[in-house]
């Protein structure tokens, strides 16, 4: 068995804009690489941070990566500790479920580490422990897509029941960023306890067309339902120059745009390479008008989740 093993941990976008807490979706190309390194006594460590991000809490119970990976070796009767270095390629507080990967990628590999085999539903409830440390509550919309890959719907956690939805191909997800932070508990705290039962009303609506859309493979159904009725409202004042954004978005043919997650990035989901190219242009010049630096990606939604890769170069 290996003494250490690498995972590449996708970033992600949490609720879709129309399944708050419960839809997910992985992204491409951007992610956060976790090496775990086995250690003889029953322990958990943080090692080196490097990357984007390098001032993450080294206290193994504030640390997201550590805090999942003590949540699993207090699942096993194995007597055997693990340090965690990471190579952060998600910016934190950024709505990309930077929190999420590393304890996610954490937790696969750690997990190889062990004498058992884990599934991705096995490792869901210690990646949540993980994320908990960040956000303050237990939401696996992140974690889900994060360990499974492609677009799910986490039905329930104890016991996961994970839903994998079909992408229609022609889907680009395009992200923006602004140069701004927002902690997630912050962007949790904004919002209301309850909702009235009529909001709850239009938004499952929404949520149903657009799970049915996916299935469909119907554009303009997907289109009509990518709407976030009852949390953006909440947020959209955390976000400068959201109105304008969302607008721009839309105008070149978005099918819809709203918060990644809990933002400040915000995403649009657009048909084809074409589009998603028009579309980040228009959101990223409507930020530039707010005199608001920006960084910005197109993506698919890949299939995959974490999985094991070639260590970084601190680790090698
Ligand atoms: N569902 C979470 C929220 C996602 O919106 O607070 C956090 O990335």
């Amino acid at each position: 068995m290996a003494d250490q093993v690498t995972v590449f941990a996708p970033a992600s976008m949490g609720n879709v804009a129309v399944g708050y807490d419960v839809l997910g979706a992985a992204l491409d190309g951007l992610g956060d690489r976790v090496t775990v390194r086995r250690l003889d006594a029953p322990t958990v460590r943080v090692g080196t941070i490097t990357g984007r991000v390098t001032d993450l809490p080294t206290t193994p119970a504030d640390n997201t990566a550590t805090a999942a990976l003590q949540s699993l070796q207090d699942a096993t009767d194995v007597d055997i500790g693990f340090e965690v270095s990471i190579e952060k390629g998600i910016p934190l507080g950024s709505g990309l479920g930077g929190s999420a990967a590393s304890a996610v990628g954490a937790v696969v590999a750690g997990a190889e580490l062990l004498p058992d085999a884990w599934s991705p539903a096995d490792l869901l409830p210690h990646a949540l422990a993980g994320e908990a440390v960040a956000s303050g509550d237990l939401h696996p919309d992140n974690v889900a897509p994060c360990l499974f890959g492609g677009l799910v719907l986490t039905r329930a956690m104890d016991p996961p029941d994970v839903v994998p939805i079909p992408v229609p191909a022609d889907i680009r997800c395009v992200l923006v960023r602004p140069d701004r932070i927002l902690p997630t508990r912050e962007a949790r705290a904004c919002l209301p306890d309850a909702i009235p039962l009529s909001e709850s009303v239009r938004q499952t609506a929404h949520l149903g067309a657009f799970v049915a859309g996916c299935y469909r493979d119907d554009l303009a159904l997907i289109g009509r339902a990518l709407r976030d009725l009852i949390v953006e409202p909440h947020r959209a004042a955390l976000v400068p120059a959201f109105a304008d954004v969302q607008g721009a978005a839309m105008s070149e043919g978005a099918l819809g745009c709203s918060l990644s997650g809990a933002g400040p990035t915000l995403f649009a989901w657009c048909e084809g390479p074409g589009g998603a190219e028009r579309v980040r242009d228009a959101m990223t010049e409507a930020f530039a008008r707010h005199d608001v630096p920006t960084e910005a990606w197109i993506s698919p939604i890949p299939p995959e989740g974490a999985r094991t890769a070639a260590p970084s170069p601190a680790d090698r």
